[in-house]
């Protein structure tokens, strides 16, 4: 079977389902923010405000350049990384592709306390969101498998993902 990429808007469930996925499947879970913030030794927020955003888009196409290597793993990315098709090549030439999506409400019910994510930083949280999705719409759908996240749980999600996955590979 070849890797898992995990793509999708914050707050869609990526880290929770990649969790139920490396558990299910005993293969190592990367997320690509956390090496990001390992091997820089700053967190998202510093890595915006400091470098701004594209700089941290060089450095998240690096990475992800370099997560691909990895075999039988779970890769979670960042919700911004299919803005650059260069990342969507490298990561569908890794594994399959599965974009998780949840509504604008659910969204912000799950990063609303969160204060870690420097682009919904903004007086209106649900109007950021809802902006963002609907700029980014056409390249969460580039995906090889989309899978709503609203009705159901990590572990049933993590478990369509392997079936679907395994049709695929
Ligand atoms: C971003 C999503 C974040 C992080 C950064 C930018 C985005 O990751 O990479 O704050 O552009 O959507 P999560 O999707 O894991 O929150």
């Amino acid at each position: 079977m070849k890797n898992i990429v995990l793509t999708g808007f914050m707050g869609t469930g990526k880290t929770e389902v990649g969790r139920e996925l490396s558990n299910m499947l005993g293969w190592e879970l990367i997320d690509v923010d956390e090496e990001i913030v390992k091997s820089k030794k700053m967190s998202i927020n510093d890595l915006f405000s400091q470098l701004g955003e594209p700089v941290f888009r060089d450095i998240e196409t690096d990475m992800i350049r370099a997560v691909a290597a990895h075999k039988k793993s779970i890769i979670s990315t960042g919700g911004g990384a299919v803005l650059r098709q260069e990342n969507i090549d490298v990561l569908r030439e890794s594994g399959i592709i599965v974009c998780l999506t949840a509504s604008p409400e659910t969204i912000l019910k799950r990063t609303g306390s969160n204060d870690e994510r420097p682009l919904l930083k903004a007086e209106n949280q649900l109007e950021k969101i809802k902006e963002l999705l609907d700029f980014r719409k056409s390249f969460y759908k580039k995906a090889d498998i989309v899978i709503d996240t609203e009705p159901k749980s990590p572990r049933l999600i993590a478990e369509e993902i392997i079936e679907r996955v395994k049709w695929q590979s």
